[in-house]
């Protein structure tokens, strides 16, 4: 069975629905380790619901940002994974954990990459006259969602959108992406 770690910062619906698609069998591997960088993350219930082994890397435990990054990546290197999903962790991997597992580690941002690095991206589409929102997996390296593409999915912005609407909107089409690049990555 092949291992997937996950790393989140937040609420978690994209470790949700690989979760779910492990369950299934429509994702053929077993995600052994729930990272998160924030105590109080919901991704971590989630994950203690599925009985996934979770552990929590705070940013507030750690005297620099040198401290947290030897801590992730020894925790990355404990276990062999096969591939390391990153779902909303709100953190740039230093240069170390980004070269070290290049191409093993894969993560999803909210626009239609090279456009809208960073946060806020669905306001950046509505405010520039964006026809299409979306969202692009993508290999990660040490520098803010850049990093070969690996696929992207794309919804049109309706008039009436907000960023509200387009992000429940893109968040649908993450929920099935996610899992479909994972699918195929570990085949
Ligand atoms: C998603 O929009 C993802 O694209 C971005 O952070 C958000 C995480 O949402 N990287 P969730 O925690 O999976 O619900």
């Amino acid at each position: 069975m092949k291992k997937i770690i996950i790393l989140i910062s937040g609420n978690g619906s994209n470790l949700q629905a690989i979760i779910d698609s492990c369950k299934s069998g429509n994702i053929d591997g077993e995600i052994v380790s729930v990272i998160s960088n924030k105590e109080n993350a919901y991704g971590i219930q989630r994950a203690m619901k599925a009985g996934i082994t979770t552990k929590i890397i705070s940013d507030d435990s750690f005297n620099s940002r040198e401290e947290f990054d030897k801590a992730l990546f020894s925790s990355l290197m404990e276990i062999e994974a096969d591939l390391i999903v990153l779902a909303g962790f709100m953190k740039i991997l230093s240069k170390k954990t980004a070269d070290h597992f290049y191409g093993k580690i894969i993560n999803i941002h909210p626009s239609l990459l090279p456009k809208h690095k960073g946060l806020n991206t669905h306001e950046k589409a509505i405010n520039s006259g964006d026809k299409y929102g979306g969202c692009t997996v993508h290999h990660v390296n040490d520098r803010m969602d850049d990093g070969e593409i690996i696929a992207q999915q794309k919804v049109i912005i309706t008039s009436d959108d907000t960023a509200d609407t387009l992000k429940q909107k893109v968040l649908e089409l993450e929920h099935k992406l996610y899992p479909k690049v994972i699918r195929g990555l570990l085949s």
